[in-house]
């Protein structure tokens, strides 16, 4: 899971489009990051670190050119070294390559190189690339064809770019991981995703699996397998570049987390008539559905997944949820009524792409849930929803997050054929209560007060049991600190072992059937002697009852959970942000997880 930039046009702003470029996708992956400019000759710089760490190492002059590619890189095969970063070079440097993905074949193909006489200087799969590019050249092949060569033999998961001396043209081509090609007034550009250049082009071409792309500071060729030429189809998106920077925040999370009301209110737009108590998909006008469904998911994508399940189970629609990982035809009933949904923010999770795939081969129905336009999963799922909320950089997903789940709210509704002015006025009242949240929250001094724990447990029941998952898995992601979520429930079956006073409790109590019963729960972690934050919109109930309160308004016992999540986002952050942890870019992690 790494982040490509390549560009071409003018020279004096090659330099320029890489970095910022490099800026850009550095939440695919920041262990280490390169580049590599044509001119007469190559030039690659590459260091194992942060794109800073790149920028400093860079010579002031001399790196503009005729073409330029680079590279952030999150490592699968070597460990980050220099030597590991991309772009890799073959033994006379007469071509560099940078790739996103897995070569699964690379071991038999370094080897026959190998045997060749090539001589190889990293530890990378990506390095047989520019090796058979090499072996191509020296049997007379020209540059296309050689690169051609070279990506029919790669089996694996691939976004590849390549350029040459003397050369202003950049080759790309990908199967099974994104790249996105940009048309700009002043050259093209190529990334594996849109943030990458969204400084300098709005238009956009996707390139799909086994086509080949050549970009020159005038043109813009697409290929297919066979070398006929594909008309490509211009996008235009509407992102504009301030949606890309933190607008002030102090991180991407806390910009995000702030964006939900209007990321709400974005993924409502048009899909709702308060008048008819009717939600509208128009992406969905043809999807026939009578069930069973099966949601397919990871990470926080699957607690969203959890809370949709139990919305279609709650209208008699039976729906089950899987972890991606986990899911395989060959245990799991599936048929040709089955409609599997696969919720993945950024359409690109290897093991979500994975079981979507699994699905699609033995003729189910499949819809993806999912916010990047273009990306695999809409690409390849009959049927694709956007969740529309818009960029996000940071590596923890937040507003994500609420919008999967009003998203699901109103799948579950289209496929219940519901008609419910209550349902509607409701969900369109939750940006405004989000707000609200936003506003009053004392999320930050609970967090002052509890930020030197050893553990944090949450609890809750019914819907509020994903976000009790949801809540301990951003804390621990950001916070580093050990936090586990549980149906609350199920804390007198093991975990309650774990509690002691240093332990504090986030109890998800809000109005409805189950809300005493987790007052029950909240009564056991007390009596051994830990601190209880209860987030609830029933405060004059609770409040007795706890040390703390994290006040929400109500929304009905299906959307108060998704309020209650924005007090656990803000503590989380706060904690994090007490213990001076890299928020937006927590250790070991990655916002596109492309590799299973
Ligand atoms: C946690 C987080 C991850 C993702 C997971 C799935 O904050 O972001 O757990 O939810 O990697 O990613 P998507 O939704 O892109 O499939």
């Amino acid at each position: 899971m790494c982040g490509i930039i390549g560009y071409t046009g003018q020279r004096e702003r090659v330099h320029d489009v890489l970095l910022t470029g490099l800026a850009g996708l550095e939440y695919r992956g920041y262990d280490s990051a390169g580049i590599a400019v044509a001119d007469e000759s190559l030039t690659v710089h590459k260091r194992a670190g942060e794109v800073a760490t790149l920028e400093a190492a860079l010579p002031t002059e001399g790196v503009d050119g005729l073409a330029g590619i680079g590279h952030t890189r999150w490592s699968t095969h070597g460990p980050p070294t220099d030597a590991n970063a991309h772009p890799h070079t073959d033994c006379d440097a007469q071509v560099a390559v940078v790739h996103n993905g897995i070569i699964e074949n690379y071991a038999a193909l370094r080897r026959d190189l190998e045997a060749e006489g090539h001589t190889f200087t990293s530890e990378t799969d990506t390095e047989v690339i520019p090796h058979l590019i090499e072996a191509a050249r020296e049997r007379g092949a020209p540059p296309e064809a050689a690169f051609r060569d070279a990506i029919q033999q790669l089996e694996g998961s691939y976004a590849v770019a390549a350029v040459f001396p003397d050369s202003e043209t950049v080759y790309a081509a990908r199967h099974e991981s994104p790249l996105v090609l940009g048309l700009g007034d002043d050259g093209h550009y190529l990334a594996s995703d849109v943030p990458a250049f969204i400084d300098f082009t709005d238009r956009v071409v996707y390139l799909e699996d086994g086509q080949l792309a050549q970009i020159t500071p005038s043109a813009l060729v697409i290929t297919d397998e066979q070398g006929a030429v594909v008309t490509p189809t211009v996008d235009r998106i509407a992102w504009d570049p301030e949606d890309a920077g933190k607008a002030g925040y102090d991180h991407y999370m806390l910009k995000e987390i702030h964006e939900q009301p209007a990321a709400i209110r974005q993924c409502l737009r048009g899909r709702v008539s308060e008048l008819e108590g009717t939600v509208t998909i128009d992406e969905l006008a043809d999807l026939d559905c009578e069930g069973p469904v099966q949601f397919v998911a990871c990470g926080t994508s699957y607690h969203a997944a959890l809370y949709g399940a139990r919305l279609l189970r709650e209208r008699g629609i039976p729906a089950q949820c899987f972890l991606a990982s986990e899911y395989a035809v060959d245990s799991i009933p599936v048929s040709a009524e089955t409609l599997v949904v696969g919720v993945t923010q950024s359409g690109e999770t290897a093991d979500t792409m994975g079981a979507l795939r699994q699905a699609n081969r033995v003729g189910a129905t499949t819809l993806a849930l999912t916010n990047v336009v273009g990306s695999s999963a809409a690409r390849e799922c009959d049927h694709v929803m956007y969740i529309r909320a818009g960029p996000e950089i940071g590596v923890a997903a937040t507003k994500t997050f609420a919008s999967q789940q009003v998203a699901l709210a109103m799948l579950a509704s289209v496929l219940a054929g519901e008609r419910s002015t209550a349902f509607v006025e409701r969900v369109r009242a939750l940006p405004d209560q989000i707000q609200q949240v936003l506003d009053e929250s004392p999320a930050r001094a609970v967090a002052e007060t509890y930020a030197d724990a050893d553990a944090y447990f949450f609890i809750g029941r019914g819907y509020n049991a994903p976000v009790a998952l949801e809540g301990a898995l951003k804390l621990k992601e950001i916070s580093y600190t050990h936090a586990e979520g549980f149906a609350a429930g199920e804390l007198k079956h093991g975990p309650l072992a774990l509690v002691t006073e240093r332990t504090p409790v986030f109890a998800l109590v809000t109005s409805g059937s189950s809300a005493a019963k987790t007052l029950g729960n909240v009564k056991e972690v007390e009596a051994r002697g830990a601190p209880v934050v209860a987030v609830t919109d029933i405060p004059n109930e609770v409040g007795q009852a706890v040390d703390d309160v994290l006040e929400v308004p109500s929304a009905g016992p299906r959307f108060t959970p998704i309020l209650a999540n924005i007090q656990l986002q803000l503590v989380a952050y706060w904690i994090a942000h007490r213990l001076g942890r890299s928020i937006d870019k927590p250790r070991n992690l990655a916002k596109s997880v492309t590799v299973d």
